[in-house]
Order: structure tokens, then C-alpha cells, then sequence
């Protein structure tokens, strides 16, 4: 159904169709989260997916599906447009859960939550896990270690922080995905001309000192405020040098058991706390500073990490972050407990690169810990698992050297940032 033909029916009462079973709504500006449905489908739930036309053909899993919309919009976050769409769709269905599948939908989500006053995050819970001054604020304020910071909003303060931290600095958007977008700055003069080509746009920008190290993501299942699954991983190469270098993009689980996982899960569970995460999944970004070797909070996201990252962690773990997610909403709809799974402890690692290929061959990649192959366009993907992190490292160099040589183009490897 298209926002033109909710407009156009009629307005008389409908026979409202109430279901006895909870109802979710998922917002998706990308094709994503099939295992979510499937889930929630089969734990009883009515699904209903809202989504972009240019969506429409993508290969969701219609058979977890129940009500299926597509908006002639250019995203989600059209206003009012969907805004009237799901109010329209409310005149007959009641709402439980809206959940926000893409980092784009989390606001929206957020907004219409406010709008319909259902439970959930709202629109300023919302802001925490997608500014990135926002999340700045909330960890400063909790004591969480982070890179110092200042927002491009007063000149006296800018200054003042330039004068007390020593270059460089990274200038970055606040609110989108940014490894493209973000500058590494060494002098005083190049943010002050960047900021005047900015004009009206700096106060959407952070400016804050570069911390050399190596970057981590913990993947975490939040239920009542509490870190009930997480799992700790490294990126190869920090993203940012991946974009930048136009590389190959990685990342491979560490050992629960290690000195770096018990330190990311304590600060992953201070991040969750002083950003109000109260339930659902969180990907939060961490930089282990070759410094110091303490973890700075680097960012957050309410939503499952991307580039095929959940594909890497189910391999590590046996948990299937979009499944745990979906049980958890389902069982807050019935006002029914939530119980993490008992994690497996297998080592896995993910590889991605853009492919100057249409379809790269990488049937000569073929050692037997390959479980699971990219299949995209100009795309070449895999994941390796083993029973020690140490071969893990040894199959994802080797394949990242030869990925390079034989596909790699100098573009960028992924649509999304993987923050
Ligand atoms: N303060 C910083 N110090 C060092 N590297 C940084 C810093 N901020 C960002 N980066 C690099 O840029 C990448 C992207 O930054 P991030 O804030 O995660 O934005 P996004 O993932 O939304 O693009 C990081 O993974 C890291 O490689
Ligand atoms: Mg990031």
C-alpha cells in the first residue's frame, strides 16, 4: 500500500483488526533483518513490515511477513508522511512494538513512538545511539573514558580546545555515517577554513583528538538496562584507513576469556548504562589506544552491527543477534521475561571488499574453515571459522593479501560504514 492509497480510503470505521498475538511494527530504509522476522513470525507475532518502494522487489522473507507496505518516499524519515502512514495503519491495528531494523529508521522510530506514546525509546533515547555529540555528552557525564572532544559550536571553546590538545584531531558529522565523511586534521588553519566552508552546517560536526589504535566492536543483547550476551571483536584495519585506502574490510571475534574482552565488557556495560539502553541490541565501537592501552568509547548504535558482522558472530557464538532481538521484543509485548542463550566459544572472521569483478570467483579460496561466502555485486565476502583465534588470523591475512591482489578495487568495500 503506497502513503496515496492509505489517503484515499475511506474514513468511516473500519472493522478494526486486533489481533491477539503482539504486534510489530519494523521500519526498514535497507534491505535487512529477514532473521528478525522470521523470528518474531515464528514466536507467534503479527509482523508487519514498512519499507521504501525502491525496496519493494528486494528479497525480504515474505512468508514471516504479514502486512507488507512500501512508501513512495525517499526514506523513512519523510515527515509527515510517515508519520500519517503508520497513524493510518493504527486506525485498525494495534501497535505493540515499533522497531527500527537500519541505523536511518532509529530516530524515525523514535518519533513515532512519541507520537503514539507507545513504550520504548523516544525521540531523545533515540538521539543517544545516533549523534555522535549526543553519545559524547551522555558517556562524558557518566565517566566513561573518551577521546576529548569539543562540539564546532562556539569559536572561543574551539579554540581553547585546539590550544589544549595536541593534533590531530578528526572533524566528523554528528549525525550520519561518517568514515567518508571524516577529516583528519593536523593545524588550527584547516579547521577554521573547513568551518567556513561548512557555514551553517558546523554545528553539525564534532571535533575531536585522534586516538592511534586499533578499533574494536562489542555486540551486545540489552535486556532491562543489562548486558545480558556480548561479544568482543577487532577490526583488521580501523575502518577509517579502510576507506580512506579503499582496502579490504575485517573483523574476527576475540576470546571471551581474554584481558581485552573482560575490559571491553566493562566498558561496553558503562556505555549501555550512561546512554540509557534499556533493551534490544547495541554494536558499540571502541578504540584501544596504543597510547595508553585503555579503551575509548568511540561510538554506538542501537541496532545490529552491519556488513554482514551478525553472519560473523553467529558463527562465533551459535547467537543470531536479529533472532535474540526479535525474542526480546516479543516477549516485552507479552510482558513475559527475556533469557540470553549460553554463548559457544568458536573464532570467526569476516573479510569484505568491493570487487572490481561483477561476479568475483572465489572458489579458489577454498580451505575447509570457509563457512560462508558474499553473494553481491562487485562484492567479495567470507567468513572463516576455526577452534583457535590464532588460525583465524593466519586464513584472514592470507585471504586479505590475496583479496587485494585479485579483486579489490580502490572504492570503498561497503555501502554502510560497519560503525
Ligand atoms: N577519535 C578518533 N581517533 C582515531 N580514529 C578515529 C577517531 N574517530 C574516528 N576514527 C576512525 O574513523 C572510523 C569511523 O569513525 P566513527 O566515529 O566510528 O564513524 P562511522 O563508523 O559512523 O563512520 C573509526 O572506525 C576509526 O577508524
Ligand atoms: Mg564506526
Amino acid at each position: 500500500m503506497s502513503a496515496l492509497s492509505m489517503s484515499a480510503s475511506p474514513t468511516r470505521p473500519q472493522n478494526a483488526v486486533i489481533p491477539d498475538v503482539p504486534t510489530i511494527l519494523c521500519l526498514s530504509s535497507y534491505f535487512k533483518g529477514n532473521a528478525f522476522l522470521q523470528e518474531a513470525k515464528r514466536l507467534g507475532a503479527h509482523v508487519i513490515l514498512v519499507t521504501i518502494d525502491e525496496l519493494k522487489d528486494d528479497p525480504w522473507d515474505h512468508a514471516a511477513i504479514d502486512e507488507f507496505f512500501h512508501l513512495p518516499i525517499a526514506g523513512l524519515s519523510k515527515q509527515p508522511d510517515i508519520t500519517y502512514a503508520v497513524s493510518y495503519l493504527a486506525r485498525s491495528r494495534v501497535i505493540d512494538r515499533i522497531v527500527a531494523l537500519d541505523d536511518f529508521d532509529v530516530e524515525t522510530a523514535g518519533d513515532l513512538r512519541e507520537h503514539l506514546r507507545m513504550a520504548g525509546m523516544g525521540a531523545s533515547e533515540a538521539r543517544l545511539v545516533r549523534d555522535k555529540l549526543a553519545m559524547r555528552v551522555a558517556a562524558q557525564a557518566a565517566g566513561v573514558m573518551i577521546p576529548p572532544f569539543v562540539h564546532t559550536l562556539n569559536h572561543a571553546q574551539v579554540a581553547d580546545f585546539m590550544a589544549r590538545v595536541p593534533p590531530p584531531w578528526v572533524l566528523k558529522p554528528r549525525g550520519e555515517a561518517s568514515a567518508m565523511g571524516i577529516r583528519k586534521l593536523h593545524h588550527a588553519d584547516e579547521l577554521w577554513a573547513r568551518l567556513n566552508e561548512l557555514g551553517d552546517r558546523q554545528s553539525f560536526y564534532l571535533l575531536e583528538q585522534f586516538i592511534p589504535g586499533d578499533v574494536y566492536h562489542v555486540d551486545s543483547v540489552i535486556w532491562d538496562g543489562e548486558v545480558l550476551f556480548s561479544a568482543a571483536s577487532k577490526y583488521g584495519v580501523p575502518p577509517m584507513a579502510v576507506y580512506h585506502g579503499g582496502g579490504v574490510f575485517a573483523t574476527s571475534n576475540v576470546a571471551s576469556t581474554s584481558q581485552e574482552a573482560a575490559g571491553l565488557a566493562v566498558a561496553n556495560s558503562a556505555v549501555v548504562h550512561a546512554l540509557q539502553m534499556r533493551r534490544g541490541v547495541g554494536h558499540i565501537e571502541f578504540i584501544h589506544s596504543h597510547a595508553d592501552g585503555k579503551f575509548y568509547f568511540l561510538e554506538a548504535a542501537g541496532r545490529v552491527g552491519g556488513a554482514s558482522i551478525d553472519l560473523m558472530i553467529e558463527h562465533a557464538t551459535g547467537v543470531n543477534l536479529w533472532r535474540e532481538w526479535a525474542r526480546l521484543e516479543v516477549a516485552q509485548a507479552r510482558h513475559e521475561s527475556y533469557t540470553a542463550p549460553v554463548p559457544e566459544q568458536h573464532f570467526a572472521g569476516l573479510l569484505v571488499s568491493l570487487a572490481r569483478q561483477e561476479w568475483p570467483d572465489t572458489s579458489a579460496y577454498n580451505d575447509a574453515e570457509v563457512v560462508w561466502r558474499l553473494h553481491k555485486k562487485h562484492h567479495v565476502g567470507l567468513i572463516v571459522r576455526a577452534e583457535t583465534s590464532a588460525r583465524v588470523q593466519e586464513l584472514l591475512a592470507g585471504y586479505t593479501d590475496r583479496v587485494a591482489r585479485d579483486f579489490t578495487s580502490s572504492e570503498p568495500p561497503l555501502e554502510h560504514a560497519p560503525h
